[in-house]
């Protein structure tokens, strides 16, 4: 998966200038406390050259609203809008329009849904953090969570083994729409008309869809019956 790395360039406020993210502290001790575990954080730099680069990449200048005392409106609060993310993350707006993606673009999603904006790392599930990535997927996809009696050791991997969640041009946002998904862990060997994958010979099989048809590995996530995870 490729970043893209782009110039900081934060939102505009009219006539407001930037007051660096001390100032911030003052009134949202809460939300600055973690801030130096951010992801986000590493981005800011220090001395006169900090403007810009803390709170205020995402907010926007924050001059008016310190000035006000801290009124609504006086400053960007993302909320449900991805717009402020875009600004630096370009290639996924693009991502979230692919025919299959997290509904984003509809605001039925937020990334801060799967990213932590204020402290520690931005993906939710990864550094530090007890809970796994997989973890923050399955609290809304209860049905992949298991236990399974029969693991399917790829989930090891993360979801992202096989799922782009920013979106894909493949159904069930799949990083590939046939066996190849399966083949970059499975093949041990393969060449016209014979296919070995998980140790057992496949040339046999009919080929007539994807590894996880109905009949064959149904049971991709795991399964509480077949060890082939076939239902
Ligand atoms: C003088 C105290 C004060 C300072 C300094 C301050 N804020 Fe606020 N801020 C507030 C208060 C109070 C609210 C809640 C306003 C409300 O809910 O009516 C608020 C609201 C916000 C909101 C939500 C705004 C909205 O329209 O929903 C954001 C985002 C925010 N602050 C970010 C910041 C950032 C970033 C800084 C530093 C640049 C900052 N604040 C500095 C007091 C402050
Ligand atoms: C990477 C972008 C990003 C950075 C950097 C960032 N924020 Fe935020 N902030 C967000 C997003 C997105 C939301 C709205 C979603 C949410 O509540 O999680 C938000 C929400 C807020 C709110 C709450 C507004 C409300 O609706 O109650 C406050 C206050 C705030 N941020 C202050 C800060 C302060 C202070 C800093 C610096 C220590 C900071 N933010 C740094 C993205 C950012
Ligand atoms: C001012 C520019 C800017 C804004 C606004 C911004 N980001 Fe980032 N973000 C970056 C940069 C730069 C990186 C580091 C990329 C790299 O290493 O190439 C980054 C990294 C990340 C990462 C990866 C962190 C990691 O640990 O690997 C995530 C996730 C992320 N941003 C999500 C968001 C989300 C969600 C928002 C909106 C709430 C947002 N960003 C807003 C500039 C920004
Ligand atoms: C359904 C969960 C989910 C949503 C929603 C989501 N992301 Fe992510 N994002 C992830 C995961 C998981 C990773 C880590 C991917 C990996 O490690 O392979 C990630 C990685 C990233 C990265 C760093 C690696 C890369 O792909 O560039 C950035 C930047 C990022 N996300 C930005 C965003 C932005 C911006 C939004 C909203 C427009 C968003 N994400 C919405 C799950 C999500
Ligand atoms: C905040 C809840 C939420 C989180 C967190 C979340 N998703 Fe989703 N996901 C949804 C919703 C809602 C849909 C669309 C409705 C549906 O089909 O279930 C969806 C759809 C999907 C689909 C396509 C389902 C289909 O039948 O077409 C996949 C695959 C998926 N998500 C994977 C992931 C992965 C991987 C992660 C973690 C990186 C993740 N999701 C995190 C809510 C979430
Ligand atoms: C080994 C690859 C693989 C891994 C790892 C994986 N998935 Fe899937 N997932 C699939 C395949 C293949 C499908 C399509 C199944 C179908 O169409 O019958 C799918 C379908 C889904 C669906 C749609 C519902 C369904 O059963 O059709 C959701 C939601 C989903 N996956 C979520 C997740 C989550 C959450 C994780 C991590 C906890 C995860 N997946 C890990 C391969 C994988
Ligand atoms: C990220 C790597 C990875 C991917 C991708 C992956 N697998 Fe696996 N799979 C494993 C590992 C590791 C095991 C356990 C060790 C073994 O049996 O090779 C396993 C085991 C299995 C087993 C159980 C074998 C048995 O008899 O116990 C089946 C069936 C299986 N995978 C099917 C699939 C299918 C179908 C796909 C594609 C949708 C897939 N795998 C994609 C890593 C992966």
């Amino acid at each position: 998966m490729t970043t893209q790395r782009t110039v900081v360039a934060p939102a505009k406020i009219a006539g407001a200038q930037f007051v660096g993210s001390k100032q911030c502290a003052q009134c949202h001790a809460e939300v600055t406390a973690g801030f130096s575990t951010a992801s986000h954080a590493k981005l800011a730099v220090d001395g006169a050259a900090a403007d810009g680069t803390g709170c205020e990449s995402c907010h926007g200048a924050g001059s008016l609203h310190v000035k006000a005392g801290g009124s609504k409106g006086t400053i960007i609060n993302p909320q449900k809008s991805p717009e402020t993310c875009y600004q630096c993350h370009l290639d996924k707006r693009g991502q979230f329009s692919l025919p299959y993606a997290h509904a984003i673009s509809s605001g039925k999603m937020t990334c801060t849904e799967c990213h932590e904006p204020h402290k520690g790392k931005a993906v939710k599930g990864t550094g530090a953090s007890l809970h796994t990535q997989a973890e923050s997927c399955t609290e809304c996809h209860t049905a992949q969570k298991g236990p399974f009696i029969f693991k399917h050791n790829a989930m090891k991997e993360g979801c992202t083994a096989c799922h782009n969640p920013h979106g894909s041009v493949n159904n069930k946002m799949l990083n590939a729409p046939d066996s190849n998904l399966c083949l970059q862990c499975h093949a041990t060997g393969s060449s016209p008309g014979m296919l070995f994958a998980g140790g057992r010979d496949h040339a046999g099989n009919p080929v007539n869809g994807t590894c996880w048809v109905a009949g064959c590995h149904e049971a991709v996530h795991g399964s509480n019956v077949s060890h082939a995870l076939r239902f």
